[in-house]
């Protein structure tokens, strides 16, 4: 097992156009990372430039102490687990696991010792005579992750393992690839698209953009303190609200009323005009339901447009108006963030139990210390501590590196 240290490492492919720009990343000795961003955004690339399968433009990919980036794929000792898996049809479960000993021409002894001990840990000891084309596809996963754990690989390699399975599947994967990587203990990166991918498995998460890296940090961080809109959009369902917002002393004025926000929050984001606010659904309440709880924090009054009740919770819609600045930079983060629409309508996650309705003046409560402001013109996100929030400063635009 080792550590995997990516240093200013770019790619530019035969265009020109940089898909990874200048990402740095250090994925410690044991450790699950993710890559995760929109498609295209160069986490396919970044993966494949790790494990050998791409020319590195420029920087330092180092696998434990050694840079690696003059070495052949089979000379940096990484298991890449492919989406397809990359299974042989003819050959049983025990042969395909025990595939890469054989051509390393193991003694018999010995591949019949690492084989068992994997099909222990991936429960796959019952189907050992079986020929893949006969399993599920959770299980071909397994016989895949079986061929990488006798190798006795530095890292694991995942790209999307999960995306072609049905969603129940994926979720029993998810968490039989966590459960084991845990016990195996092996450094880990893994690619996806799949939010709930992200927050699920990974000790840290980076989150890239247009080959930049956004942000690196633990979940928990990225939904808590997203360094800029980018990250704020992208973590989250349903998706952080978004609203033209002004601070005065330790208010903000939004659409529908002003919100007390902490004084911390307040000098950061002191006497810079128009912003714009953040608001994640879930911290908002219907303010009858708040008050009984004894909840401190705003509320205001809003028109609901529309009421989805799903049982455990109630979604409202409440439409507002932003000025042209606004608009234009939602219309910017919709298109980075691949197509996620940023309407200007407030979306609130009421308690199941509100019986606020259609048509109506509601009273709506919002945890004004939940709330995040950005700064419009570079999306950075004005209310965190960038050094401890893990994002990299200055690096939102086309930044240092190379431009497109
Ligand atoms: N062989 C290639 N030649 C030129 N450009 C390429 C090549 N492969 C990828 N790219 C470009 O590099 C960028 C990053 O591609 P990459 O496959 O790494 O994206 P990704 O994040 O894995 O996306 P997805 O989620 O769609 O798999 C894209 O803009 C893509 O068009
Ligand atoms: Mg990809």
């Amino acid at each position: 097992m080792a550590a995997i240290t990516m240093k200013n490492i770019v790619k530019q492919y035969g265009d020109g156009f940089p898909a990874v720009n200048d990402v740095s990343i250090d994925v410690a000795d044991g450790e699950f990372m993710i890559l995760v961003g929109p498609s295209g955004c160069g986490k396919s690339t970044l993966l494949r430039m790790i494990v050998g399968l791409e020319d590195i433009t420029s920087g330092d990919m180092m696998i434990g102490d050694k840079r690696v980036n003059d070495l052949a794929p089979r000379e940096r000792n990484l298991a890449m687990v492919f989406q397809n898996y990359a299974l042989y049809p003819h050959l049983t479960v025990y042969e395909n696991i025990a595939f890469p000993l054989r051509l390393a021409k193991k003694p018999d002894s010995e591949v019949d010792r690492l084989v068992r001990e994997a099909s222990a840990t991936l429960e796959l000891d019952e189907h050992l005579e079986r020929k893949p084309g006969n399993l599920s596809g959770g299980q071909r996963q397994r016989v895949a992750m079986g061929r990488a754990i006798v190798r006795q690989a530095d890292a694991f390699l995942f790209d999307e393992p999960l995306s072609n399975l049905d969603a129940k599947l994926r979720g029993q994967m998810r968490t039989e690839i966590a459960r084991l990587q845990k016990r195996l203990g092996i450094t880990t990166v893994y690619v996806t698209h799949d939010q709930t991918e992200a927050m699920t498995l990974g000790d840290r998460v980076a989150v890239l953009k247009r080959g930049l890296l956004q942000q690196l940090a633990t979940p928990r961080e990225l939904y808590e303190n997203p360094g800029n809109l980018f990250v704020a959009g992208f973590i989250g369902s349903p998706p952080m609200n978004f609203l033209p917002a002004t601070v005065e002393g330790n208010r903000v004025q939004l659409p529908f009323g002003s919100v007390d926000i902490p004084a911390e929050k307040a000098e950061r984001s002191a006497g810079r005009g128009l912003l714009i606010a953040g608001i994640r659904p879930e911290h908002f309440e219907d303010a009858s339901l708040a008050a009984a709880e004894g909840r401190t924090g705003s509320t205001f009054s809003a028109k609901v447009d529309a009421v989805e009740w799903l049982g455990n919770e109630t979604y409202a819609y409440i439409p507002f108006e932003a000025p042209d600045e606004v608009k234009q930079q939602l219309h910017q983060l919709e298109k980075d963030l691949d197509g996620e629409a940023m309407r200007t309508q407030l979306v609130v996650s009421l308690d199941g139990a509100s019986r606020i309705a259609e048509g109506q003046d509601a009273e709506i409560w919002v945890d004004g210390r939940r709330i995040h402001l950005f700064d419009p013109a570079s999306g950075e996100n004005l209310t965190v501590d960038h050094t401890r929030a893990g994002r990299l400063p200055g690096r939102e635009g086309a930044g240092a590196g190379v431009s497109a």
